[in-house]
């Protein structure tokens, strides 16, 4: 925090972006009082908060926007992926109605040759109506207590399994491996199971399931986790994947 406040104190910085929950660091969310500090440091010294929720967003937290879940309103948001139902390609920057008071005055301020995206902006809407309906909201946490109990189970005979970050459908699971994020993505793609490592933290996998999904498909998922785990888990120790920027490993190959 004493960071943020030096780099903002000179009162020349225009806005902070931040992810609301880190998708690179394996999804461990930030302790209660972090964004709620951020935001009146940004207040106080005359920053916009810009909240990346291209992760965090469209209810797979239990709230429409993860930002909430911390009681935040962002000046700005970003929001892309999932806003597009997956069918057809769009992304969107939502001002507040002051950090976006400027366009009422210029509608041409801001023009872009690809922006508006008629067929995305109809899907869009659809998402968002689904996203935020309160019982897709209450599911998307049903379905994560029943993620988190399968994954008690699991922990219980594997504890390699070392730990499970999680708020709603968003949850990095944590291993007993500098690379065990890395060894699991690979035992999971062998079975047909897609889930990335965090780049930033080589031990934990993300996982983030879809919004809808049932629970015979959990059970399913539950199921290849352990089959996963067995063979990750005899995997030798290795050193972490440590990413540089620009995405490049800097130690050796996957
Ligand atoms: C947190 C976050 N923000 C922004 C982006 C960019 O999203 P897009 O390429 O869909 O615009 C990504 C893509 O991985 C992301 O993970």
């Amino acid at each position: 925090m004493d960071a943020v406040e030096r780099a903002l104190r000179h009162e020349d910085v225009a806005a902070v972006i931040i992810e609301t929950i880190p998708a690179t660091y394996g999804f461990i969310a930030p302790r209660a009082d972090y964004l709620p500090r951020i935001k009146a440091l940004c207040e106080r010294h005359g920053a916009l908060y810009i909240a990346d929720e291209v992760q965090t967003g469209l209810g797979r937290t239990g709230h429409l926007w993860g930002v909430s879940a911390w009681g935040v309103e962002p000046d700005i948001l970003v929001t892309a992926k999932g806003f597009s139902g997956g069918l057809y390609p769009i992304a969107a920057t939502v001002l507040s109605a002051s950090a976006g008071a400027w366009l009422a005055e210029n509608g041409w301020g801001h023009v872009s040759g690809f922006g508006g995206a008629e067929v995305g902006c109809a899907l869009a809407q659809r998402v968002l109506e689904i996203c935020s309906n309160p019982a897709n909201l209450a599911h998307a946490l049903h379905i994560s207590d029943y993620f988190a109990a399968g994954f008690a189970d699991i922990q219980q005979r594997h504890p390699y399994l070392r730990r499970v970050h999680r708020l709603g459908l968003v949850m990095g699971l944590e291993f007993d491996s500098p690379r065990g994020g890395v060894d699991m993505m690979k035992a999971l793609y062998d079975i047909g199971l897609w889930a990335i490592f965090a780049g930033f933290n080589s031990s934990i996998l993300q996982v983030k399931p879809g919004f809808l999904i049932d629970t015979r498909y959990c059970d399913e998922a539950l199921e290849r986790f352990q089959d996963a785990i067995r063979v990750a888990e005899r995997q030798p120790k290795r050193p972490p994947i440590r990413l540089v920027s620009g995405g490049r490993s800097t130690s050796g190959s996957l």
